[in-house]
């Protein structure tokens, strides 16, 4: 089943007449394709607006008629005149993407219908990842495995962290990947204490640890990673926190299966943190779905009391900050398989000194 398949077969189920995908990551996911379009699905038709500059690619696209907007006459006209031929009532739209501007046009085009907010069904559909989407995303962990391998040679006294991300970039694409997935995180020393601290000119040190939460995109879909690493000799404090967050990382992975609750996932890290006296170093949640965007739901954090599905791909990222001090984060992939899970990162988890 395609994805515009499988939007339609739940529309029913919804109490929807029809889907309107505005959103570019919608957009990605219901024709696999960018081109800043509209997609109106029925249960058993697709139309699929996109302007000129698109509209050559979009031929690809299977199982969609095309639309191609002009300057007088755009997407919300193009949206109205459908939802008028199809005689569609309720309408689902992408209220978590959808601008204000955005829904006051098509409102004011289309009165007398229903707009029903349906972010959450699509970000359902979207969290069970089949059988392309994860090759997808295994080939963009393989990158980013064999990109920090690579990195590991620029780690030492004298590399900024700025250069590092540079590479790390430089590194990714080289070996297939489209672009990052979001911007490289290199913290080093105290900066590793801000768990989305931002590449400074600051140079690393002997003595440091170095945070290094990167990713990137193959067939529009994402890896994510991080991996702590020592530069010289650690101190005592550092190796017991460095083994606190691998503790609480595999604590979680271990319950990681379809059905499992985010919040069981997170408290059992979250507990072996507390339990070495660091909890409240511990701010931020387990784990986030990941796919066409880096954050999607569902997630594996303090609050999520319900079941995470089969086929969802989360990260499992625990980190312990210790303000003016450093940091430790340790990132893999996890899908979240019927019978246990599968760890896509394969990159070492021991302790690198280097
Ligand atoms: N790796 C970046 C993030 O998960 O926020
Ligand atoms: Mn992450």
């Amino acid at each position: 089943m395609n994805h515009i398949e499988r939007i339609a077969a739940g529309l029913e189920q919804q109490g929807l007449d029809a889907m309107l995908i505005s959103s570019a990551p919608g957009e990605f996911y219901a024709v696999g394709f960018q081109g800043e379009g509209y997609a109106i699905i029925t249960k058993s038709a697709c139309r699929y607006s996109t302007d000129a500059r698109y509209i050559e690619a979009a031929e690809a696209i299977e199982g969609a008629e095309l639309i191609c907007i002009s300057p007088t006459k755009g997407h919300a006209e193009y949206a109205a005149e459908t939802v008028a031929a199809w005689n569609i009532k309720r309408l689902g739209i992408e209220d978590e993407y959808m601008s204000v501007q955005e829904y006051s046009k098509l409102k004011g085009l289309m009165p007398e219908v229903e707009f029903v907010p349906a972010s959450e069904y699509m970000a359902q559909l979207r969290a069970v990842k089949d059988e392309d989407e994860l090759q997808c995303m295994r080939a963009a962990q393989d990158i980013t495995d064999r990109s920090f391998t690579e990195i590991l040679n620029y780690i030492k006294p004298g590399f900024s962290e700025k250069e590092i991300a540079a590479r790390l970039t430089y590194l990714q694409m080289s070996m297939g990947a489209s672009v990052n997935s979001f911007n490289p995180i290199v913290a080093s020393g105290p900066n590793g204490s801000m768990p989305h601290a931002i590449p400074s000119d600051k140079l690393i040190q002997s003595g440091e640890f170095v945070t290094l939460d990167f990713g990137c995109m193959f067939g529009g879909y994402c890896s994510d990673m991080t991996r702590t690493v020592c530069v010289g000799k650690p101190t005592e404090e550092m190796e017991l926190v460095y083994n606190t967050v691998l503790k609480a990382q595999l604590a979680g992975i271990e319950l990681c299966r379809g059905g499992v609750r985010g919040c069981d996932v997170h408290n059992a890290a979250a507990d072996v943190i507390a339990a070495a006296g660091y909890g409240e170093y511990f701010g931020h949640g387990y784990g986030h779905s990941l796919g066409i965007e880096i954050h999607e739901n569902p997630r594996a954090n303090a609050v999520n009391d319900k079941p995470i599905p089969t086929g969802a791909v989360l990260s499992a990222e625990p980190g312990i900050y210790i303000p003016g001090k450093f940091g430790v984060r340790i990132e893999d992939l996890i899908i979240y398989c019927e019978n246990g899970y599968e760890d896509y990162t394969k990159s070492p988890k021991n302790l690198i000194c280097l």
